[in-house]
């Protein structure tokens, strides 16, 4: 089907295939990912792009994660497929993850990357906000859903245990 629709469960392999091509190899080693394993992402906030003829263009996936007793969305990851990049696809994956989240009643949205391409999305340094090493302190970035939803939230972000 073409157009974006939620990921189902057989898209799993094929979105963790775009991953791996957009990515470098081992992003699974990443700290980031320990906030991930063994927890089910948001099924809401995780979208396929898929074009005409069935290829995937593009796919997103969220977590929830914990700073600071508060509940916040993990954005990505996020990848277009190298033969699409720069068509705004990225662009319109992100801006409707964070519709649908501030539609579900989150506050807060935060993810690791550059901040000069999620600047554009609102997404700002984010003081105090602490990812699990070795992350870059710069790439810890954080956009408010609701005014002020980032005032005073300090401390390391934290699995959510089920
Ligand atoms: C990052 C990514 C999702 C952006 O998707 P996209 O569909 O190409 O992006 P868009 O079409 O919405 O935006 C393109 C613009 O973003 C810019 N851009 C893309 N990646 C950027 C980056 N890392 N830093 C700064 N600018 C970036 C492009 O130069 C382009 O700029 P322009 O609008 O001035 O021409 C895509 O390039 C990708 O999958 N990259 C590999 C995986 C990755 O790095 N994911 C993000 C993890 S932080």
């Amino acid at each position: 089907m073409a157009g974006l629709v939620r990921e189902v469960p057989q898209d799993w392999w094929e979105v963790e295939g775009l991953f791996d091509l957009c990515f470098a190899p081992g992003r699974e080693a990443l700290s980031s990912y320990r906030l991930r394993d063994g927890i089910d992402p948001i099924a809401d906030l995780c979208l396929v792009m898929r074009d005409e003829t069935g290829v995937i263009g593009g796919a997103i996936r969220c977590w929830p994660v914990m700073i600071g007793g508060e509940k916040a969305v993990l954005l990505g990851p996020v990848a277009v497929h190298p033969t699409r990049q720069g068509e705004g696809l990225g662009a319109f994956l992100i801006y409707e993850v964070m519709e649908k989240a501030r539609d579900l009643d989150w506050s807060r949205i935060m993810l690791v990357g550059d901040a000069p391409y999620y600047g554009r999305f609102g997404f700002e340094r984010l003081d105090g906000v602490v990812m699990p090493p070795p992350t870059n302190p710069e790439r810890v970035l954080g956009a408010a859903l609701e005014p002020g939803a980032w005032d005073g939230i300090r401390g390391e972000v934290m699995r959510v245990e089920d």
